[in-house]
């Protein structure tokens, strides 16, 4: 078999087969194939799409390219769940505790933000002294203890996603539903789960900007999952909007603990429950609406906020920090940024919040920049509300004021204010799972 025949049928839209497919990413993980030919295949990919069968075998290929978590010797059904990355999404700290504090065993691996998106890892090494990177039996030993652990992504897990992730990156392709659907699958089918919970995001803050394109990525993961039987859900919640008005590592973490105790923002605490209910029902706990009143038990009787200390503790975070936030290190600035007129917070380009938090040093543009745990924004105002010219739309915290500056200018570009108040938007937009798509609209 030659590369090149493989390039040149799928550049004239042909099908590939599991063989072929097979050959590219044994070829490409070695070594043997060349960035140039798979750069070449993946733009081929990116404009002649692939069929659902494609789709899977490149899944498969890619999620036995590297080690394989087995997760059989922890008892009960375990749950994963995955984000399509947005901003000031910190649902897994809130909706993994509430889950374990019933039973269900989460053991997950999570990323690092990247761009203007934020990730689970950075959130949780915010705090002090908490361990993100576990050796297997630790990480095994934790899940069956106190029932969940969240790490980073450990191991040679799925190296084929790695390698063309990166690749993709700096190749235009990265907006390509198989592609996209076939590296998530890939690393979750390898982290081991019997089930998975999908939460795709859709807006201007999301890889998917149009609920049709999100709702095809869903479908096409939720049918990988179900192929190579793990039961697949996947919920489009809204990212027209940041989640919450925390946007940044430490103080998202605070703004997880306020929601765990009950005290979150409503559209946070919205998404988590409907998250966390379908988790539970992943996992057989009950219908839906009975496993959305467990969840919220959860919250008000304190359980699920026990369950997050325990597992900050098992994996070496301070806990008292979650209990009184004032001991989180403090940013060196704070600035407000005030309203420019008077009118109804009408849209916010999230992609653009997101820019301006990373700008206050809350993310990182390479993979290698250092990240200021204490930086990021406090939105004072959401979608929706009245503001008069003057008044606090967010505080900014940061470690010098020039940077401040710089994300007012992106802050502001990303907002827009009107006379007239904006019609209400679903926060879950749609579910999808083996029976179809359901839609809130
Ligand atoms: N997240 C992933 O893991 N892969 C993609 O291709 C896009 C988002």
């Amino acid at each position: 078999m030659r590369m090149y025949d493989v390039i040149a049928k799928k550049r004239d839209g042909g099908t590939l087969s599991d063989e072929e497919i097979q050959f590219f990413i044994d070829g490409y993980v070695h070594g043997e194939i060349p960035d140039y030919q798979a750069s070449a295949l993946m733009m081929a990919i990116f404009l002649r799409g692939m069929t659902a069968k494609e789709t899977a075998s490149l899944t498969r290929s890619m999620a036995y390219s590297g080690d394989l978590v087995d997760l059989s010797s922890i008892d009960g059904i375990k749950v994963d769940k995955h984000s399509t990355g947005g901003v000031g999404d910190k649902t897994t700290l809130i909706v993994a505790p509430i889950v374990a504090s019933l039973g269900v065993r989460v053991a997950k691996m999570s990323g690092r933000g990247l761009g203007h998106t934020g990730g689970t890892v950075d959130k949780l090494e915010s705090i002090p002294g908490f361990r993100t990177s576990l050796d297997r039996e630790t990480f095994f030993e934790i899940v069956r203890r106190v029932g969940v652990s969240v790490i980073g992504q450990s191991g040679n897990l799925a190296p084929a996603d790695k390698k063309l992730y990166a690749l993709r990156d700096v190749t235009a392709t990265v907006n390509s539903i198989p592609l996209i659907a076939s590296s998530i699958m890939s690393k979750k089918i390898a982290a081991g789960s019997d089930r998975i919970l999908l939460d795709v995001k859709t807006g201007s803050g999301a890889f998917m900007k149009t609920l049709e394109d999100s709702i095809a990525l869903a479908k096409e993961m939720v049918s990988i999952g179900e192929h190579v039987g793990r039961r697949t859900v996947a919920l489009i919640t809204d990212m027209d909007r940041p989640l919450g008005c925390a946007i940044g590592n430490a103080l998202e973490v605070r703004e997880a603990c306020e929601t765990l105790r009950g005290n979150g923002p409503e559209d946070l605490t919205e998404v988590c429950v409907e998250l966390a209910a379908n988790m539970l029902w992943l996992a057989e706990k009950g219908e839906l609406a009975q496993c959305r009143d467990l969840a919220k038990q959860q919250i008000e009787n304190g359980r699920a906020f026990a369950k997050l200390k325990e597992m900050v503790q098992a994996q070496g975070g301070v806990v008292r920090m979650l209990e009184d936030p004032a001991q989180f290190t403090q940013p060196k600035v704070c600035y407000e940024v005030p309203a420019p007129r008077d009118g109804f917070l009408y849209t916010m380009n999230t992609e653009l919040c997101g820019i301006a938090s990373v700008e206050l040093g809350a993310g990182r543009e390479r993979k290698e920049d250092p990240i200021d745990f204490s930086a990021g924004i406090v939105l004072r105002k959401k979608i929706g509300d009245f503001v008069q010219k003057g008044q606090i739309l967010a505080s900014f915290y940061s470690s010098e004021e020039k940077k401040c500056r710089i994300a007012e200018q992106t802050f502001l570009q990303a907002l827009c204010i009107q006379d007239k108040m904006p019609k209400p938007v679903p926060l879950i937009h749609a579910r999808v799972s083996a029976n179809g798509v359901e839609t809130s609209e």
